[in-house]
């Protein structure tokens, strides 16, 4: 049959369609998380905030991080699929600015995964707990854990979809084997800015991501440091 769908490009495309549907999803809590409940929680009075962690946090949590899983497992399937079908040729491929760019969003969002799964959730449903009346040991040391972590997801989604984007829509060059060098770049990097969320008030600072407008701002810098140090590496 020759309908557009039913061919390796065909599936490769649903993939693809599920991965945004997914990340919508993830993303779209995420920035509702930071930019609009976080904020209002603020300056909530103390019952509105626990009727609020009681009935609403659950659902929004629900969906974040099954979003975070389906856009992690889409995601990985597209590439071990285009890798799978390359084949011998999977060595050019790896030296591609298709994989560069990918590559740089996939480590991206392997570490945002891993927050939402081992460090948000785990805490917030403590948090949850508590509301609920349960009594829980070191709250406030546990949302301080959790904020950060949310804000330093909030601060990778933006140079994150900057590389998801380029990786079929902006060609950057590449020489053969820089690719691992710059993966190596970006894998320290992104390290020491979950390290400096993970340490929690123990890290360098975390003044840059205290604040929606600093979140936002910093995320924009990052995305466009990271993108003048692709260059430089990739092809200098
Ligand atoms: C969690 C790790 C992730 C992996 C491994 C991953 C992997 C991929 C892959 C392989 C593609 C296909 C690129 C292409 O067709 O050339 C892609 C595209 C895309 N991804 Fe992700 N992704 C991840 C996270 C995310 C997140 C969190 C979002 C947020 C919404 C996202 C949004 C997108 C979008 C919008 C595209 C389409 C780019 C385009 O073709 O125009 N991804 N991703």
């Amino acid at each position: 049959m020759d309908w557009a769908l039913f061919n390796f490009d065909g599936i490769m495309f649903l993939l693809r369609w599920g991965h945004f549907i997914f990340g919508i999803a993830w993303i779209g809590m995420l920035w509702y998380f930071n930019f609009v409940q976080g904020p209002f929680f603020a300056k909530a009075e103390a019952a509105t905030k626990t009727e609020a962690t009681k009935g609403l946090v659950p659902r929004a949590l629900f969906y974040f991080r099954y979003g975070a899983m389906g856009t992690l497992i889409t995601g990985l399937a597209i590439i071990g699929m285009k890798f799978g079908q390359a084949g011998s040729a999977g060595s050019a491929l790896f030296n591609s600015s298709w994989s560069a760019t990918i590559l740089t969003g996939a480590i991206m969002g392997l570490v945002m995964w891993f927050n939402v799964w081992f460090v948000i959730w785990p805490r917030q449903k403590r948090i949850i707990a508590s509301a609920n009346g349960e009594k829980v040991e070191n709250l406030p040391a546990m949302a301080r854990r959790a904020f950060l972590a949310s804000r330093t997801n909030t601060l990778l989604s933006v140079p994150l979809l900057f590389f998801m984007g380029a990786a079929s829509h902006l060609t950057i060059r590449v020489e053969e084997g820089k690719v691992g060098l710059w993966l190596g770049i970006v894998a320290v990097i992104v390290g020491l800015i979950e390290a400096n969320a993970l340490l929690a008030d123990k890290g360098p600072t975390t003044k840059p991501i205290e604040k929606v407008s600093g979140v936002i701002h910093y995320g924009l810098l990052l995305a466009l440091v990271f993108y003048a140090l692709s260059e430089v590496v990739l092809h200098h």
